[in-house]
């Protein structure tokens, strides 16, 4: 290619990852293109993630709210239909909407959209077979390769994401499924199974370690949480392990067994959820041809600045290292440009929060407490409940609690973990707090509106370094 053709920069995956590092070499005045094989920008998260699974966990819990939540509050309702195809097409609503609205933003920042899957035929060549027919050959002085992940698939049950599904299935169920096993208690399995478990399915959640809500979670508030959603219907099996499937009949027949061996069931279910967990995808891409490899775990290896061992090629997102988040494919988008443009970048891994969109939401950043006891260092926590929250109380919403660690020499916060309402937003002042070193009686000594529901953050914090005023 002359000089005039080569790309500064070419994306492979047009995920949150992807869409981001093009947007942003955009905006520093780079030639880009980014590739993309799906037919739509935004990858998992604005397709089949994220963005779907937030539209029906929202209008799902309105919908079991109108149900189940308005008597106590002087509303008298009718009769209450459930339209699930009106549900799904205001979720697909959505999902159209943002991604064309990141391909209106590849136009604003004048980045190049190429349809069509993307392979390595050396080490600055892609080769792109078109979606519309056809091939293409582009060059690019920067790779980056950003091509997400895909489902764990569970040995022994064929995926038809009809009746045994993933997440993507799970999210397109054409009817409520009268009953639904979840393989995996983690956050796609506690998110998908509360929506259906609104809808009317009867849930059970079979998971393999003793909590649900992954090893992040912090124990104190997976218990919590397994406590609300049982109240919610959902049924768990912790410690278990599934053994096999059997999907030829009627029901699907799963066989479990307690984790440590011993008691053996059968599970009916008209729909399996298979959720545990997800690996990182670069089928396809001609690793081979430039003779890159991946690790035990199927992640691309990179050094402290995003870079395969081949420095032009550099990597972000779920198919590398780190929690296959959205918001942190999103900084390592950014970062990763300014790496190449600048020299210079920055990610705090240690500042990424994490939120599961049940009702209540489960939001925590920094280190939970099983972590904070194994590192050594001492520490003290400060709780504070909703139920002693004012504006909680007025919402008649009063599930959860605000729980922070901090150091306790330094009072420097070390984690911040809420069950309740509106957890994922108020975790953002979580964030913030960790990412300027806050002690907890920084916080404490913070106005914080009256009556919000971030005041219950900033007694959990008073509770840390003293003594809560209203608990
Ligand atoms: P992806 O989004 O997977 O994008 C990669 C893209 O690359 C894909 O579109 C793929 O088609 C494309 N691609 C792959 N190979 C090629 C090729 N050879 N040529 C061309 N294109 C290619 N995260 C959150 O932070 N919050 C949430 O609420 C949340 N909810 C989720 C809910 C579900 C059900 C799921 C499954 C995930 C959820 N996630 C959530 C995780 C989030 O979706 C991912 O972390 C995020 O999408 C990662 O972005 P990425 O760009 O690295 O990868
Ligand atoms: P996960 O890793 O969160 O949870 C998987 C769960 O399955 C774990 O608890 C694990 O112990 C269990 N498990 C594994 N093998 C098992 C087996 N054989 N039998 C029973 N249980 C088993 O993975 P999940 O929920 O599939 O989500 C994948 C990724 O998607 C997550 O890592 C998360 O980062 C992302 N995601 C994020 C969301 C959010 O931020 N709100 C929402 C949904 C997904």
């Amino acid at each position: 290619a002359t000089e005039a053709e080569q790309r500064d920069l070419v994306i492979i995956g047009g995920g949150v990852a992807g869409y981001v590092a093009a947007i942003k070499a955009g905006q520093e005045g780079m030639k880009v293109t980014c590739i993309e094989k799906r037919g739509t920008l935004g990858g998992t998260c604005l397709n089949v993630g994220c963005i779907p699974s937030k539209a029906l966990l929202n209008n799902s819990h309105l919908y079991h709210q109108i149900l189940h939540d308005t008597k106590a509050r002087g509303i008298e309702v009718g009769d209450v239909k459930l339209n699930l195809a009106q549900m799904m097409k205001s979720k697909d609503t959505a999902v159209t909407g943002l991604t064309k609205g990141v391909e209106f933003l590849f136009k604003k920042n004048g980045v190049e959209y190429v349809k069509g899957t993307a392979s390595f035929a050396g080490e600055h060549e892609i080769k792109v077979n078109l979606t519309d027919g056809g091939e293409q050959t582009i060059v690019g002085k920067n790779i980056i390769i950003a091509t997400g992940s895909e489902a764990t698939p569970f040995p022994g049950l064929e995926i038809d994401e009809k009746r045994i599904v993933t997440s993507t299935g799970a999210l397109a169920l054409d009817k409520v499924p009268e009953s639904m096993v979840v393989i995996g208690g983690g956050i796609i399995g506690l998110e998908m199974g509360s929506v259906w478990a609104r809808l009317g399915s009867k849930v059970t959640v079979v998971e393999f370690l003793g909590q649900i809500g992954g090893p992040g979670m912090d124990a104190e508030i997976s218990k919590a949480a397994q406590k609300i959603l049982k109240k919610q219907g959902i049924d768990f099996k912790l410690n278990t392990k599934v053994m096999g499937g059997d999907a030829s009949g009627d029901k699907i027949k799963l066989q479990v067994e307690a984790a440590k061996g011993g008691k053996e069931e059968t599970l009916d279910a008209d729909v399996v959820l298979v959720a545990i967990g997800r690996r990182p995808y670069t089928a396809g891409l001609g690793l081979e041809n430039i003779g890159l490899e991946t690790d035990e775990k199927g992640r691309l290896v990179i050094d402290s600045e995003y870079r395969t061992k081949i420095p032009h090629i550099r990597v972000v997102g779920d198919c590398t290292f780190g929690p296959m988040l959205a918001h942190k494919a999103e900084e390592e988008a950014v970062a990763v440009v300014e790496y190449i443009k600048k020299g210079y970048g920055h990610v705090n891994y240690g500042a990424i929060p994490s939120v599961m969109y049940t009702h209540p939401e489960v939001a925590w950043v920094g280190q939970n407490e099983q972590e904070v006891k194994a590192s050594g260092v001492k520490y003290k926590v400060g709780t504070f409940p909703f139920s002693a929250n004012s504006r909680a109380k007025t919402n008649l919403d009063t599930e959860g609690l605000v729980k922070i660690i901090a150091d306790a020499e330094t009072d420097r916060i070390l984690g911040i973990h809420i069950i309740g309402p509106g957890a994922g937003e108020m975790i953002a002042e979580g964030t913030l707090a960790i990412e300027y070193g806050a002690s907890s009686e920084d916080i404490g000594r913070t106005s914080h509106a009256h009556p919000t529901l971030s005041e219950a953050f900033k007694e959990a914090a008073m509770a840390t370094y003293g003594k809560a005023i209203h608990y």
